[in-house]
């Protein structure tokens, strides 16, 4: 198969991990006979750095005619400047935007391995298998924004189409699961929640009757998600609550670093990324774990370019060479030999080991 693939490193750790992600996909590329072209463009901080803007007009335009994207990681502390719209997670915010990738599935699932990696106790990750589905391009994230001496002010709102396309994506995922779906909002406070508890409400019965939706509020859901996170299969909820409650839920696999992510909107091209930042204070050390990223690789071949076998490969290589022993920095913990790890490139090497 053909594709071009876009390839932004970004910022700290960006390249980094980019890189590894980049030698798997090559590796799976060449085994199967495909043809992937991959451009690299400048995103982020860098891009800022280069010509102004975190979102310079070719790397957006380059994105449009991808197949897929593949990013690293973007922001650092030499960016925070008073001028948001200068600011490397604008560009972030207008590159999801303009790709129209509305639903972002960040899937949880916890490697037996590495159940000691994680701060929760080992019994309660037993079974763990979740995806979050978080809207992207909606929400108090995209709203008016109003700021004088003494006050500001961000607007969130939301449509009924907008809960209902991500709502779909949700309940097809879950469908294909276990069959069951939680939304989280807070409809007892806010007039968006209660518009969002409505629709889901409604367009499940009318679509998807043979899926069990659960409603939840979110402040209850960040505490059960602690407590039973194995009862969670697909989790539907917006933009900001799905920024907070994913970045929690990444710790029952142990460490943001293994966590990918894709985002995807009508048709089938995609942003993938891993969820972990920039890491500005581990950046150029070459000790950041790439397995986020490799693993955003596998989603990037199965949503937007069809390829389950080669996707389900890479999952499993991980899989094998976490078994294995591979353990990067954040994960050093769960090392059975007491705290020994390897670089970033090693990583990447023990994934391809297992790829054979
Ligand atoms: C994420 C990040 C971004 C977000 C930031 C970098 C704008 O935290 O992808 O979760 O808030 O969406
Ligand atoms: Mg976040």
């Amino acid at each position: 198969m053909n594709a071009l693939i876009a390839v932004l490193p970004g910022d700290g750790i960006g390249p980094e991990v980019v890189a590894e992600g980049v030698r798997v996909l090559e590796a799976v590329a060449e085994r199967h006979g495909h043809d992937f072209t991959l451009k690299s463009a400048d995103f982020g901080g860098v891009a800022i750095d280069a010509v102004g803007d975190p979102l310079p007009r070719s790397t957006l335009d380059l994105c449009l005619l991808s197949d897929a994207i593949l990013l690293g990681a973007i922001g650092g502390p030499q960016w925070g400047g008073s001028d948001p719209l200068r600011r490397p997670e604008a560009g972030l915010l207008r590159l999801r935007r303009d790709l129209g990738v509305y639903a972002n599935l960040r899937p949880v699932s916890v490697h037996p391995a590495l159940r000691s990696a994680s701060p929760l106790r080992p019994e309660l990750l037993e079974g763990v298998d979740l995806v979050f589905v978080r809207e992207l391009t909606g929400g108090i994230y995209f709203g008016t924004k109003t700021r004088d001496a003494t006050s500001a002010s961000d607007l969130c709102s939301y449509t009924v189409a907008e809960v209902e396309r991500v709502t779909r994506v949700a309940a097809r995922l879950a469908r294909a699961r276990r069959g069951k779906l939680t939304s989280i909002d807070k409809s007892n406070v806010l007039e968006t929640s209660r518009l969002w508890r409505e629709t889901v409400t409604r367009l499940m019965a009318a679509e998807f009757p043979d899926v069990k939706v659960e409603h939840a509020l979110v402040d209850s859901a960040a505490m059960h998600l602690i407590r039973r996170p194995a009862d969670y299969d697909v989790i539907v909820t917006e933009n900001m609550f799905g920024d907070i409650l994913t970045d929690e839920a990444s710790m029952l696999a142990g460490s943001l670093g293994v966590s990918p992510s894709a985002s995807l909107g009508d048709g089938t091209r995609g942003l993938y990324e891993p969820i972990h930042g920039s890491a500005p204070d581990i950046a150029g050390r070459g000790i950041a774990n790439p397995i986020g990223t490799i693993l955003s690789v596998a989603l990037l071949l199965r949503h937007s370019l069809g390829l389950e076998t080669e996707a389900a490969e890479i999952e499993s290589a991980v899989y094998r060479a976490v078994e294995a022993g591979l353990r990067t920095a954040d994960i050093a913990s769960a090392s059975v030999n007491a705290g020994a790890w390897v670089s970033t490139r090693e990583a990447g090497d023990a994934v391809l080991a297992q790829l054979g």
